[in-house]
């Protein structure tokens, strides 16, 4: 064995025990009492947490967006990635138009793979839904890529698609083992709302809250929901973020219906009373974050099983780039950071006896891994999976300032938070890529996920 992990509490989505963890040639390959090997390295993790590492089934890496491009490249976001737990990252690979599916991933491939820290794989937005795309759902679940997702927004950014798209991607999605996931918010009412603050002069951050606020964004879960349900086809809405959607997911789901809601730390941590502090424009995210009720809303999704799994949408720009938006909310970058911030705050909440610990690795870890086609191998500690592993010190205290973070950013949202337990070891398929505070990985690691399509019905 290369590596053995001896006295860690095992914590998975369904099981908590003391055991030790021997790893070769990046795999689990065996977990029992007294594990010896004289020839291997020795983790003694007595007092520790051992948990898989993090699947964050949602980030924009070097993403061209709202006038500039994303601050974080794949190596600065799948390092921050490492040092916040995550050991594989879902990027998001936007089809330019004329572009098949499989050419958009590995042209998006080329930027990711010298660089990449951890395990990564590529949900393809589609853009343009040719004849010829919708014939390739087979071959790109087939090649590895069952995962696409259409935005119901953006139409000046030329991302959106209508109604009509949208259904025949989920139609097709359910012949093919294809999940579609959706950005839900209902563009046009975007549009006139934003035109009648501006021409009011009203043009703070708290407007860009206002333009999108609870309803705008539950109109598009319902419709979206609506489409899924008459095709039959599963549906995942990213970035949840208001009642009216959660209770309509729950809904949907005491149906039968297989939704899948995911919602991200952000929303989970504040509301929209952010939107009025002096740094508002920097939690500038769409949808946005929402006010105290949907914010419950989601903690209760949580309770009942009807939030399938935490990701973070994490799309950081710089400061002076969100000051282009002081004066006009419209101009501000949409998006915010939080790969390295959601495991440390979710087994933080765990840690204050919110949550379990089992029920945040269930969200963070197994359950993306299962809806996106890559369990076993990564999102559970067991023989034959990924030594893809985090070990977590629950006593150790971590105040979380721009300067302890990975990312390349100058701010965070999350500055200041106090998490109580913190990561102090991470390793991605066997390798330490994270070890008390700093970052021990290498660029060109991390390796592009083939993955398994659904059962087709
Ligand atoms: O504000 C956000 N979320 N920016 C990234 C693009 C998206 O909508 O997911
Ligand atoms: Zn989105
Ligand atoms: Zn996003």
């Amino acid at each position: 064995m290369d590596l053995v992990i001896k006295n860690g509490t095992i914590i998975t989505a369904i099981d908590t025990y003391i055991a030790d963890i021997g790893i070769e040639d990046g795999k689990i390959s065996v977990i029992g009492k007294d594990i010896i090997d004289p020839l291997s390295r020795v983790i003694d993790a007595k007092g520790k947490y051992i948990i898989p590492g993090a699947l964050d089934a949602h980030t924009h890496l070097q993403m061209p967006f709202g006038g500039t491009v994303s601050s974080d490249n794949y190596e600065a976001g799948t390092r921050a990635a490492a040092c916040g737990g995550v050991t594989t990252v879902f990027d998001f690979a936007i089809q330019q138009k004329g572009d098949g599916i499989i050419q958009t991933a590995q042209n998006r491939d080329k930027l990711c793979a010298p660089n990449a820290c951890v395990d990564y794989a590529f949900h393809v937005a589609i853009t343009d839904l040719t004849p010829k795309v919708l014939e390739e759902f087979q071959s790109a679940v087939d090649y590895g890529i069952p995962s696409f997702k259409v935005f119901m927004v953006y139409k000046k950014e030329g991302l959106m698609v209508d109604d009509a798209v949208l259904c025949k991607a989920l139609k097709k999605s359910s012949e093919t083992g294809a999940m579609i996931s959706v950005h839900a918010e209902n563009a046009d009412l975007i549009d006139s709302r934003i035109e009648e603050y501006l021409s009011e002069g009203k043009t703070s951050a708290w407007y860009h809250y206002l333009s999108r606020p609870e309803f705008v964004e539950a109109e598009a879960d319902k419709r979206a929901i609506h489409w899924a349900k008459s095709f039959n086809a599963p549906l995942y809405i990213v970035h949840l973020a208001n009642k009216e959607g959660m209770d309509e997911v729950k809904k949907a789901r005491s149906e039968g219906y297989e939704i899948y809601a995911e919602t991200c730390p952000q929303y989970l941590n504040f509301n929209s009373d952010v939107y009025k502090r002096e740094d508002g424009r920097n939690f500038v995210c769409s949808p946005p974050i929402k006010g105290q009720e949907s914010q419950d809303a989601l903690w209760e999704g949580i309770k009942t099983g009807d939030i399938a799994t935490i990701a973070t949408d994490h799309c950081p720009f710089q400061s002076y780039e969100k000051d282009w938006g002081k004066d006009d909310f419209t101009k501000i970058p949409n998006g915010c950071m939080g790969v390295e911030n959601m495991y440390p705050y979710m087994l933080s909440e765990a840690n204050k006896g919110r949550l379990s610990f089992n029920k945040v690795v269930e969200l963070c870890s197994s359950n993306p891994a299962k809806i996106f086609g890559c369990a076993p191998a990564k999102g559970t500690i067991a023989p034959g999976s990924d030594a893809d592993i985090v070990i977590y010190d629950p006593e150790k205290e971590v105040t979380i300032t721009k300067e302890n973070m990975h990312s390349n950013v100058d701010h965070t949202i999350w500055e200041g938070t106090k998490i109580k337990g913190y990561p102090v070891m991470t390793l991605s398929r066997g390798k330490i890529v994270f070890e008390n505070g700093e970052f021990k990985g290498e660029p060109g690691w991390g390796k592009l996920l083939k993955r398994k399509g659904r059962k087709v019905r």
